[in-house]
């Protein structure tokens, strides 16, 4: 791996591949120099998403994600700063259900340790949005973003993260008045739009940083879209058993309960949603679409064999992953989700998404005016 991407950040003193034209302005980049800054700066946000992720999951596993029962975006950085002040918040937080139901008697010493996990999830997204603000604005100052079609495509990743703060409300709203915990499909769309944004990040900081194969590859490419659509299609029916806590039952395998189908699955079509919303149900899908992801990356790893030892090398670090992330969940489940496998679980779903991302990057087709068109 090292070898074939230890070409990062060193693109200018490489020679041109066929995909990368003298007149190709660096993806929107003023020059080789902005387009690496740009390129450090991606990645230096995805790392933070990535950190970001992690915090939440963990805020998620120990269930401190209802403890502040507030939004207020600037004054909400600063904790309870007396007593008086903690005694008030923690007022707020025994008016809700999940008080009520799952942790009436917690004493307020209890209530900090949750609380500041809510509070550093919350107040990391604050830091990836100065973080992502700041250095955009003097990027623009400077004229290092040369492009209309680069300052769209970052502007527009910034509402993206402006919306995932956003959906990070109604989650937790979702789980305020009436539930003991947090809508499962709400986590699941925060959950998905944290690796979107993250997805975005790294094939931008690709762009700016790395080569691509300069060889025609496009069904490998096609191969690729669909695989990676797949792998999305997982990561959300992970994000459902997490939502559902669905990783805390059935911890048996390859059987659940002694079934291989666990039992009132499906039982009529009036019923369809259970799919969705049973614990079982929800943790057999994801169970069989690891099945179904791993026989994709098997036959996608078999097929670009024909396209060479770059191609398969690439295609075969994905099969590697995929491989590693369904023992690490089979591992998780077994121990019941335990905090330090929930989150390595979490970060292999991060690992096998940027693989994916990597590939189709790496092989995807230069379309011909996009150098003209990302100058102008
Ligand atoms: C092969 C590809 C797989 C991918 C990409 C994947 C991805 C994910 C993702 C993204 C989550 C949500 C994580 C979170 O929000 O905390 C998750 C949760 C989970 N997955 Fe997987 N998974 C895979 C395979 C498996 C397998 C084979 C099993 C077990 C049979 C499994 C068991 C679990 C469990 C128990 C959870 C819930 C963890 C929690 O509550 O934090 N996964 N998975």
């Amino acid at each position: 791996m090292q070898s074939d991407m230890g070409n990062i950040m060193v693109k200018d003193k490489q020679p041109k591949s066929n995909s990368q034209t003298s007149d190709q302005p660096h993806y929107g980049a003023r020059n080789h120099k902005s387009a690496r800054h740009l390129a450090l700066w991606l990645y230096a946000l995805s790392a933070l998403v990535a950190l970001m992720v992690m915090v939440g999951g963990a805020t998620r596993l120990t269930d401190s994600g209802l403890s502040i029962t507030q939004w207020d975006l600037l004054m909400g950085a600063l904790p309870p700063m007396s007593e008086e002040k903690w005694v008030e918040e923690f007022e707020l937080y025994r008016q809700i259900p999940e008080y009520e139901h799952v942790n009436k008697g917690m004493s307020l010493a209890e209530f900090k340790g949750i609380y500041w996990w809510e509070w550093s999830h919350r107040n990391l997204g604050r830091f990836i949005g100065m973080a992502f603000l700041i250095p955009f604005l003097i990027f623009l100052w400077r004229g290092d973003i040369a492009s209309r079609g680069l300052k769209l495509k970052l502007g527009g990743a910034f509402v993206l993260l402006m919306g995932q703060g956003l959906m990070g409300w109604l989650m937790v709203k979702s789980g305020l008045t009436e539930r003991v915990d947090v809508s499962q499909y709400r986590l699941a769309a925060h959950l998905f739009l944290a690796f979107l944004f993250y997805a975005v990040l790294l094939w931008m900081a690709f762009h700016l940083s790395l080569r691509r194969s300069g060889k025609p590859l496009v069904k490998a490419f096609q191969w690729a879209r669909w695989l990676t659509l797949l792998v999305s299609i997982q990561i959300l029916l992970g994000a459902l058993v997490a939502g559902l806590r669905a990783g805390k039952t059935f911890n048996t395998w390859p059987l659940m309960s002694g079934n291989f189908i666990p039992e009132g699955y499906f039982k009529s079509p009036a019923h369809w949603q259970d799919i969705f919303e049973t614990i079982a149900a929800v943790q057999f899908n994801h169970r069989i679409m690891a099945y179904i992801v791993i026989c994709a990356g098997f036959v996608f790893w078999f097929f670009t064999r024909r396209f060479g030892k770059a191609a398969s090398r690439r295609a075969g670090w994905i099969l590697m992953a995929l491989t590693a992330q369904m023992f690490l969940g089979i591992w998780t489940l077994l121990s019941a989700v335990p905090i330090g496998l929930g989150l390595a679980h979490q970060l292999g779903a991060l690992g096998v998404l940027s693989l994916c991302v990597y590939f189709l990057y790496w092989s995807a087709p230069e379309s011909p005016g996009r150098s003209n068109a990302e100058s102008s």
